[in-house]
């Protein structure tokens, strides 16, 4: 597989940034999820989806991860409001999208539904426990889905990572530049560890480049800020990786922690980057214990490679092994769990928290001092506020 295609064929384009705008239109307030959606949606990173659900796409995703006309998607795309709201709009009519009181779309709304949200938990998530982040939010957004193709006509401010923030034509035009035929994509939300680096390495012994796409998106409190990982993610390419062969670009989404399906999701999202293949390693997308380690892989064997368009590239759980003095994983270290250096997201939080070190098995220094350095403003700012 060299050649990426658009999911559905081509890519699709709804922005039309400037465009004068109706003055009268009704409003609807986004949520930060929502907007970001908007924007994915408006630069072709969501092809084939020109808007927000229907009713048909959202049941057929919900219950068979495919859009009505069979084409494989696994998370549903949705604009809620709430009854009294969606009372106002009329069908036909176009409405003004924005985030706190500015406006950055609009949307000609074709239909207003009711979604069962406990089907889309069970179904999406795997779990109705309001303990699960995406769960949680599934169950405050308000009861209504309402339904149509948008445009978008401002964009929001992208502070400092301004350059950053590539659309779909623009990173398959750099990864022509490059020379690329076969890139892999990475997802992550988190700083990119050992164990991270060491899968990325290894699938790019075999692809022509790497496609660093940190989802900078809405994610739960307790995972480290988007400004700050940037900040590590810099220093670590510049310091240990090939400049000619990975290309750093964010990925705007909210992390819905859907497990298996967002792992699908991702997947389809980095073809429409241009990506070739797709790095899925331990518990993608996973947030606690609500899906096994694996889940996200074998999730892929519900689609045929060819419908999907992305090779995804599987990784067993990896990390240090004293004996083996190398990174590994169980599928190449013979020795026991006492030589492994393995750390849970918490752990290495609260070690952080801390200012102490993780070991550099664990992380690269340049990594840890950023990190260190980020979370001690972030706690000094949140004990004032
Ligand atoms: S995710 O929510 O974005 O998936 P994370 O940033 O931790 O979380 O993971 C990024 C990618 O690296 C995912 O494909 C995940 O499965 C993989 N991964 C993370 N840690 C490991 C590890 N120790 N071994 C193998 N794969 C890993």
């Amino acid at each position: 597989m060299a050649k990426s295609t658009p999911h559905g064929g081509k890519l699709i384009n709804r922005m039309n940034i400037g465009q004068s705008l109706e003055f009268s239109a009704n409003y609807v307030e986004l949520d930060k999820l929502e907007l970001s959606d908007l924007e994915l949606i408006a630069n072709g990173a969501y092809s084939p989806l020109e808007g927000f659900m229907g009713e048909k796409d959202y049941y057929s995703v919900v219950e068979q991860m495919r859009l009505d006309n069979g084409l494989p998607w696994s998370l549903p795309i949705t604009l809620a409001v709430d009854h009294a709201e969606a009372h106002k709009l009329g069908i036909g009519e176009t409405i003004h999208l924005g985030y706190q009181g500015e406006i950055y779309g609009t949307m000609k709304v074709t239909e207003k539904f009711l979604p069962n949200k406990h089907l889309e938990a069970e179904k999406v998530y795997q779990t109705a426990d309001l303990k699960h982040p995406g769960v949680n939010k599934l169950f405050q957004r308000p009861d209504v889905y309402i339904a149509g193709p948008i445009t978008m006509v401002h964009l929001p401010n992208k502070g400092d990572f301004q350059s950053f923030y590539l659309d779909p034509l623009q990173t398959r035009e750099k990864f022509r530049e490059l020379g690329w035929k076969s890139v892999v994509g990475f997802q992550t939300r988190n700083p990119v560890h050992r164990a991270h680096e060491y899968i990325q390495k290894s699938a790019l012994e075999t692809v022509d480049g790497l496609f660093l796409n940190p989802l900078v998106g809405e994610t739960k409190s307790d995972d480290i800020p988007s400004e700050i990982r940037m900040k590590s993610y810099q220093v670590l390419l510049e310091k240990y990786y090939p400049a000619d062969r990975v290309f750093l670009a964010v990925f705007p989404a909210a992390m819905r922690y859907a497990g298996p399906r967002e792992a699908i999701f991702h997947a389809i999202v980095r073809k429409n980057f241009g990506c070739t293949h797709f790095i899925v390693g331990r518990d993608h997308a996973g947030v606690g214990n609500y899906y096994g380690t694996y889940d996200s892989q074998k999730i892929f064997s519900c689609f045929e490679e060819e419908e999907l368009g992305i090779k995804p590239l599987f990784f067993e759980n990896s990390f240090y092994c004293k004996k083996c003095e190398n990174m590994a994983s169980e599928k190449t270290c013979p020795h026991s769990m006492e030589h492994r250096v393995i750390l849970s997201g918490t752990k290495v939080r609260e070690m952080l928290k801390n200012g102490v070190q993780p070991p550099k098995e664990f992380s690269r220094p340049e990594v840890i001092e950023i990190l260190i350095a980020g979370m001690k403003e972030v706690y000094e700012n949140s004990s004032i506020g």
